[in-house]
């Protein structure tokens, strides 16, 4: 993917360009699970951590070995892949528990990642680890999110979570992700920022061009975006507005033409797809990262990353964690324990 030159990038662009830079690291050893493409991890990197990868996919593999400074390797996760020692374990480990033909396996469904992850957090003990899902797991499949819990704490751990918002971090995005954090006391989520970003500040002026490589939609697509905002009640038109941050960025509404996509509309009233680069941005993914594999492997590598601002902002949580890191002996552990036990009782 070409990137643009720097005397054409939008501020926002160039700032994140040097922010995002991977650092030398001295901050602690990372082993990122089911790393993707790299957009969490490279927040840890560009935040002093060194990280290690490991993601069954190829494409993914060989995006992250081209962008990070740490390398990634390809291997299909399971309970009894073994580790390099770590000084904090993150990943965004899949979790398709709950659309088992009615089923719900849990932890006992072999497609699930976290058996995997709890397994590494077992092995090595890091000092902190850090997890990311989806909103919902706390929600409609919060027994799920309570057996993953369980075991963790298990390991030793208080375990919190909280919703954030990639919007409060410096992203030019909507995007609501559970993030889980295992500590032994003192850990802090990272604060909201008061300023947004918008979209326009993210794509520059030139987003409501035609640029070369755009993908128009044909007249007939026009006509089921129209019946399919009619038949969802839709308000607010979905076309993107550049004076506001975007809505969620998903693999399927980059990727795909379907009635939901993500679209820019032209002054001459014709509507574009996203450009792989303007999706990449949105997602605060700066344009030196090159994305590899065919087209719709590259949109599924956006769509599916933690935004890299939003990693960066979680990255210097764990920097400050581990700075003062004191941890508390069981009991003050299991008594910190239960105010986040009972609220999820509660919440029920
Ligand atoms: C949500 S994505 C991770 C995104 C990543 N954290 C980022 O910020 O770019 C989940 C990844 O897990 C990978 N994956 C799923 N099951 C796996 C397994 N058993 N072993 C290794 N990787 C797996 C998928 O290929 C996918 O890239």
């Amino acid at each position: 993917m070409k990137s643009m030159p720097s005397s054409t990038q939008p501020d926002y662009i160039c700032r994140i360009s040097e922010l995002l830079r991977p650092k030398i690291g001295v901050a602690g050893l990372v082993l990122d699970l089911f790393a993707g493409c790299g957009g969490l991890g490279l927040g840890f990197e560009s935040a002093g951590f060194h990280t290690i990868g490991f993601e069954m996919d190829s494409d993914c593999c060989a995006t992250y070995n081209a962008n990070l400074a740490g390398a990634c390797q390809q291997e299909f996760l399971t309970p009894q892949t073994r580790f390099p020692h770590a000084d904090v374990v993150i990943g965004g480990p899949p979790c398709q528990p709950f659309s088992v033909g009615g089923h719900q396996l849990g932890l006992k469904d072999s497609r699930d990642g976290f058996p995997a992850f709890i397994a590494a957090v077992d092995q090595l003990r890091p000092s902190l680890f850090l997890f990311e899902n989806v909103r919902g797991l706390l929600y409609r499949n919060r027994w799920y999110l309570s057996e993953v819990v369980a075991q963790l704490e298990q390991l030793g751990y208080i375990v919190e979570f909280t919703v954030l918002n990639a919007v409060d971090f410096r992203v030019p995005q909507n995007r609501e992700r559970l993030i889980a954090v295992g500590h032994k006391g003192g850990y802090q989520f990272p604060k909201p920022s008061h300023s947004r970003v918008n979209a326009g500040e993210a794509l520059g002026d030139s987003a409501l061009e035609a640029p070369e490589d755009a993908k128009y939609l044909t007249e007939s697509m026009d006509a089921y975006v129209a019946r399919y905002e009619r038949a969802s009640q839709c308000v607010n038109p979905r076309d993107l507005n550049l004076q506001k941050p975007a809505r969620t960025l998903t693999c399927r509404n980059i990727a795909a033409p379907t009635g939901d996509m993500h679209r820019i509309k032209l002054s001459d009233g014709r509507r574009r797809r996203l450009t792989l680069r303007e999706a990449a941005r949105l997602q605060s993914f700066p344009d030196w990262f090159e994305f590899h594999g065919q087209e719709t492997s590259q949109y599924y590598q956006v769509g599916n990353a933690v935004p890299p601002m939003l990693s960066y902002a979680l990255a210097q949580s764990v920097k400050s964690y581990l700075e003062t890191f004191a941890p508390l002996d069981e009991q003050e552990i299991q008594s910190r324990r239960q105010p986040v036990q009972a609220e999820l009782l509660l919440e029920q």
